[in-house]
């Protein structure tokens, strides 16, 4: 069988070959046509590519002639605003005309030594004013009930303590010098701004950040001290122009001014000390109005850039301020020292009338404080309360231990006198109320109105055995004026604290 098959093969060889062939031919053609297609396609792809490429180089065009056309459009916004930055720039760095032109301020005298040796007497004086000014505060013991004339402002406080009552004299000498000083240091704080007057006028007013911060700093300083002299020297008159209350403003100015103060300090003491160095104080005192000679030119530019004739030798200007310091003072302290040289306290608000001899100077008459003559004559009833409470007339008052003591009245506008009082001590009134160890008192007045209608006074206070209520000054009663029929005398208080027209206390126990 497989050998037939053999045979049977080696038989067809021609039907076979042609078999293939024609298979042969049949593949070919399905290649080329395989081929062609994947030809056409390619050149399809290569044609669709390139029309892509070509759109998207007009769009880039497209977008290129549509960004130069925007660039153009800027070009002239910029061209147009060039003018108006131009008159900008312009306006900045050229000084506006009148003290601002560099060439406007003059005198001979301007220049760091001078500016220098005033900030010394200055940088010596005002930490005193400081200091005896916060103390003033805290004479006042704000921290008791009712006694703060300044809400708020708890960080302000931080220095506080409960306010001596010995040596009888500190706040009559502490707020003497207040004020005393305050007006000795005007006029050399006016020649001090003179002296620095054209850097306040320096154009551009602001150069950089830093400079921005020393230009606020110096607001804080002249700022403060304006206020601070203007609302201290109308005070001392009696002249209660402002819309606000003198003892807030007058605290809250302080901190500002001692907050612009220390930076000023902190940036300016390297110049004041190279500025002292740069001339000889004895040799400047020598110098005749003739000799007198520009300073030379510093960095800062306080001498003039061109300097005029001098007018007034330095030791002229020097002995003007110092004399109106001396003038000033001289016109005041008077009403602080008492004696004869009350008689030259001319400045002081009461002038003259303090200045006869026991007459005893009065802020507040009674008839000032509204009193009518039924609150303090023979219906007048002094009300003690604490474990119980006791109502007494005058006469059972004075039927009381009388105890005598030689006490100033010291006000905050400087002025003070010192007097012999007789009364009884506040903490016997304390006792006879039940109260055996004496804390606060709150002591009241028969006037309506006034900030000072209500006082708290500390524990010290009340147990001080020169405490009293006063019912007679210098040996006779005391003036309705005075505080008839009966006034708190608390040693080293300020004087608003001692109450006058006194009708009730309400004593607590010491815990
Ligand atoms: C009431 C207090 C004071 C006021 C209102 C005041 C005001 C001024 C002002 C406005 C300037 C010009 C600042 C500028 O633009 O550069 C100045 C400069 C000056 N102050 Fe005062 N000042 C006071 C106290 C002091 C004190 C206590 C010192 C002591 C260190 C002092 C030392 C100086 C000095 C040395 C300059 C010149 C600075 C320089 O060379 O750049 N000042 N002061």
């Amino acid at each position: 069988m497989v050998w037939s098959t053999i045979m049977a093969g080696q038989r067809e060889p021609g039907r076979r070959g042609a078999h293939l062939r024609a298979k042969l031919a049949a593949g070919s053609s399905a290649a080329v046509k395989v081929l062609s297609v994947a030809l056409l396609t390619a050149v399809a792809a290569l044609a669709a590519a390139v029309a892509m490429l070509r759109a998207a180089v007009r769009l880039l065009a497209r977008a290129g002639t549509l960004l130069e056309r925007a660039g153009g459009l800027m070009d002239r916004a910029v061209a147009a605003l060039d003018r108006p930055v131009g008159l900008l720039r312009q306006a900045i760095t050229r000084p506006p005309p009148g003290p601002f032109r560099p060439g406007a301020w003059r005198s001979p005298l301007r220049g760091r030594w001078l500016t220098s040796l005033l900030g010394l007497v200055l940088l010596i004086g005002l930490p005193v004013m400081v200091l005896t000014g916060l103390l003033s505060y805290a004479a006042y013991n704000p921290r008791l009930l009712g006694n703060d004339q300044t809400p708020g402002a708890p960080l302000l406080k931080f220095f506080l303590f409960s306010w001596f009552t010995h040596p009888s004299w500190i706040y009559r000498t502490s707020q003497g010098i207040h004020i005393a000083l305050g007006l000795a240091l005007t006029p050399i704080v006016l020649v001090k701004l003179w002296s620095v007057l054209p850097k306040l006028f320096s154009w551009p007013p602001v150069r950089s950040a830093a400079h921005a911060l020393e230009r606020l700093s110096l607001v804080m300083v002249v700022g403060g001290v304006l206020f601070e002299f203007a609302t201290g020297i109308a005070d001392i008159q009696n002249y209660y122009v402002f819309p606000f209350s003198f003892y807030t403003a007058h605290l809250y100015g302080a901190w500002v001014f001692i907050a612009g103060l220390v930076i000023h300090v902190t940036l300016k003491f390297p110049h004041m000390r190279a500025g002292l160095r740069s001339r000889s104080l004895r040799r400047e005192l020598r110098t005749s109005l003739a000799q007198t000679r520009p300073e030379a030119p510093d960095a800062e530019g306080l001498r003039a850039a061109d300097p005029a004739p001098p007018t007034i030798s330095r030791r002229g200007l020097l002995a003007a301020v110092g004399g109106a310091s001396v003038l000033l003072v001289a016109l005041e302290v008077g009403q602080s020292i008492g004696g004869w040289t009350r008689r030259t306290a001319l400045f002081g608000p009461r002038g003259l009338s303090a200045a006869q001899p026991g007459v005893f100077p009065v802020n507040r008459t009674a008839a000032e404080a509204g009193l009518s003559d039924a609150d303090v004559g023979s219906s007048y009833r002094l009300v003690l309360t604490g474990a119980r409470t006791v109502r007494l007339t005058r006469e059972q008052i004075l039927a009381l231990p009388q105890r005598t003591a030689v006490l100033p009245i010291a006000c905050v506008e400087g002025w003070s006198y010192a007097a012999s009082w007789t009364g009884v001590r506040l903490s016997d009134l304390a006792r006879l109320a039940g109260i055996a160890n004496p804390g606060t008192a709150l002591v009241e007045s028969i006037q309506a109105t006034g900030s000072f209608r209500k006082t708290s006074l500390s524990a010290p206070q009340v147990n001080d055995p020169q405490s009293l209520l006063a019912l007679r000054l210098d040996g006779a009663d005391l003036s309705r004026d005075h505080g008839y029929p009966a006034r708190t005398i608390i040693p080293a208080a300020p004087g608003v604290h001692n109450t006058k027209w006194v009708n009730k206390i309400t004593f607590t126990e010491n815990t």
